[in-house]
């Protein structure tokens, strides 16, 4: 069966541009593939985190990956900190990757700028990344657009690597959402949703309470034209509405323009609130359950110890491959 790798930082509250970008692609994909999803709290302290909300992400995120609907008794879902072999094969792919490759990543530019005090770990965390994937000889990762760029050097450093040492790695594949790869900011169309946007009227967590997640929606930048039409280039706020409204209703953009065709953006964004919802507060039941359960421990216990026992394997194979310590 080929395998699928994953993971979400427990950087803040899951927003809709992780679900429609990466989660709901998961919850396709689990039924065709030996999955493995994955916290990713070494990637969050690339920036400063508190210890004690970190530690909450960490769990919620966990909650809301079953809350979506991950079966875990299919898939390995766990925290990345629990499987010691990712950082030490991160310090691998690292001594495999170029600074100047790394300077190029869009990512560290945009979350460096400006900035003082900049960690190293925010320029050498795609290493980190590609191990993550390399180690469970991952064929397809689920992501949204703005990881291309990561997968594309996980693909360079796996391919680098066979070359260098003997062919260990499997050349993974990327999987991009037909509609929602880039979701973008309610407020700044132009810039992509993200968890740790200090506006938080320019996101929509999938946790918000039922009548933040309206007025967020009804708050929404759009344009003085009234006119339901999808155009990235001189509609961005209202082509990004419709690309989220053509998934949460399986309908068509097309579909949903002539829906609101001579309606104004009062009723297309109440539409939009009603789909949105629709899909969301089963969710939020079903995370509230899970969050305080002793299910969820046993859960991410089961997945530490199944994703240590492939993940080793893979390490001393890449021990082996340098002659790192003695031959095993
Ligand atoms: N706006 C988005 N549209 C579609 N997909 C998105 N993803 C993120 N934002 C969007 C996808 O969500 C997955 C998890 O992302 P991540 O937690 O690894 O970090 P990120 O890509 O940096 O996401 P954020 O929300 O912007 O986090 P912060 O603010 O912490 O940097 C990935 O598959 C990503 O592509």
């Amino acid at each position: 069966m080929k395998r699928i790798f994953s993971g979400i930082q427990p950087t803040g509250s899951v927003t809709l541009g992780n679900y429609l970008g990466a989660m709901k692609q998961f919850i396709d994909l689990q039924h065709e593939f030996d999955c493995f999803f994955c916290i990713v709290d070494q990637h969050a302290i690339t920036v400063s985190q508190d210890r004690l909300e970190l530690r909450k992400n960490v769990r919620s995120l966990a909650a809301l990956y079953l809350a979506i609907g991950l079966d875990p008794d299919k898939n390995t879902i766990f925290i990345q900190s629990e499987v010691p072999a990712h950082a030490q094969a991160g310090w691998i792919m690292q001594c495999n990757a170029y600074i100047g490759e790394l300077e190029r990543m869009t990512q560290f530019k945009d979350k460096s700028a400006g900035k003082e005090g900049v960690s190293s770990g925010l320029l050498t965390y795609p290493p980190l990344m590609a191990a993550d994937i390399l180690l469970y000889g991952t064929d397809v990762v689920p992501v949204g657009d703005d990881q291309k760029q990561h997968i594309e050097l996980t693909r360079d450093l796996a391919e680098r690597f066979n070359k260098k040492y003997n062919d260990l790695f499997t050349i993974p594949e990327i999987s991009l959402p037909k509609v929602g790869a880039r979701i973008m900011s309610l407020q700044e169309p132009e810039k992509k949703m993200s968890k740790s946007d200090p506006n938080k009227k320019a996101t929509i967590a999938l946790l918000d309470e039922p009548k933040q997640i309206e007025k967020k929606i009804k708050s929404a930048v759009t344009d003085s034209e009234g006119i339901v039409k999808y155009d990235k280039e001189n509609k961005p706020g209202v082509s990004n509405l419709l690309s989220i409204y053509s998934i949460f209703s399986n309908k068509s953009v097309q579909e949903i323009e002539e829906m609101y065709e001579g309606k104004g953006y009062g009723d297309f964004k109440a539409g939009l609130a009603e789909v949105v919802l629709g899909e969301i507060k089963p969710i939020q039941e079903r995370y509230y359950e899970l969050l305080e359960s002793k299910e969820l421990d046993d859960i991410l216990d089961r997945g530490a110890e199944k994703a240590n026992a492939d993940a080793n394997k893979m390490l001393r194979k890449m021990y082996n491959s340098i002659g790192l310590g003695r031959k095993r």
